[in-house]
């Protein structure tokens, strides 16, 4: 299956795990400004990588032109965010999903598979616009913190910042399209190659079967001009 993986990100977080997805599926990450250079014609499945961006998830419009107009693609998306994972306790899998909604409502997009993986936060490398929302933010985070232990603790984790990202979070997406290739495999595709499999083996999937675009990360400046 020929495959590409397209990234928005700010700070570098989604770009980490989007360049360890391309590594995993030995195809190309590209930063959302050079999105035109994909053959998105060609493309059987496409992974979105994005952030939490006050509860919105930046650069979804073009993924949702793309699934538009291709609707037999199998378009993927995984967002980053700073709230911690429900596994941490922190968040539940109710309030990732219902952020998650917000962009891409279930009455629109009922089957669009999607992951949440930890960000991290550094303000330092921020735009100028949100380095002063996040401020504010903290500011307002700071009156909550008074009565609220967990809004205190976020609070002092964010400030100091912090990578929350492991390349672990991963294995659900990867896992989600090896099953897509095994489908395919068994609709008359040999030899289709676990991609779950990967995750120990960083670059091995995928390559061999030589379908993907060459492997090519967007470049860091590509990267702070666009969302
Ligand atoms: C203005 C702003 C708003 C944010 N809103 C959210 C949010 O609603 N939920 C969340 O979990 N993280 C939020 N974050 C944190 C980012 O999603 C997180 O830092 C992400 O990993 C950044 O990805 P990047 O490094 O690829 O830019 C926000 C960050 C900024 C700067």
């Amino acid at each position: 299956m020929n495959k590409a993986v397209v990234y928005c990100s700010q700070t570098g977080f989604t770009e980490k795990y989007a360049t360890w997805l391309a590594e995993d599926l030995g195809c190309r990450a590209v930063a959302y400004a050079g999105r035109s250079s994909v053959d998105v014609e060609a493309l059987d499945v496409l992974v979105f990588c994005s952030w939490f961006h006050a509860a919105t998830i930046k650069g979804a419009t073009w993924v949702k032109q793309v699934m538009a107009r291709h609707p037999a693609m199998h378009v993927i998306v995984l967002a980053t965010g700073a709230t911690p994972p429900p596994a941490s306790g922190w968040s539940s899998e109710g309030e990732i999903e219902q952020a998650f909604r917000r962009t891409f409502p279930k009455a629109e997009y009922p089957n669009l598979p999607h992951f949440y993986c930890h960000g991290g936060f550094d303000l330092d490398r921020l735009g100028v616009a949100d380095r002063v929302a996040m401020r504010l933010f903290f500011r307002m985070l700071g009156k909550s913190a008074q009565g609220d232990q967990k809004a205190g603790e976020m609070l002092d984790i964010m400030r100091k910042g912090f990578d929350g990202t492991s390349r672990e979070y991963l294995r659900p997406v990867l896992e989600h399209i090896a099953d897509l290739e095994s489908a395919e495999g068994a609709a008359g595709e040999p030899g289709a190659e676990s991609a779950a499999s990967a995750v120990s083996e960083p670059g091995a999937a995928g390559r061999a079967r030589g379908s993907c675009e060459p492997g090519r990360a967007g470049k860091a400046s590509e990267v702070r001009k666009t969302c």
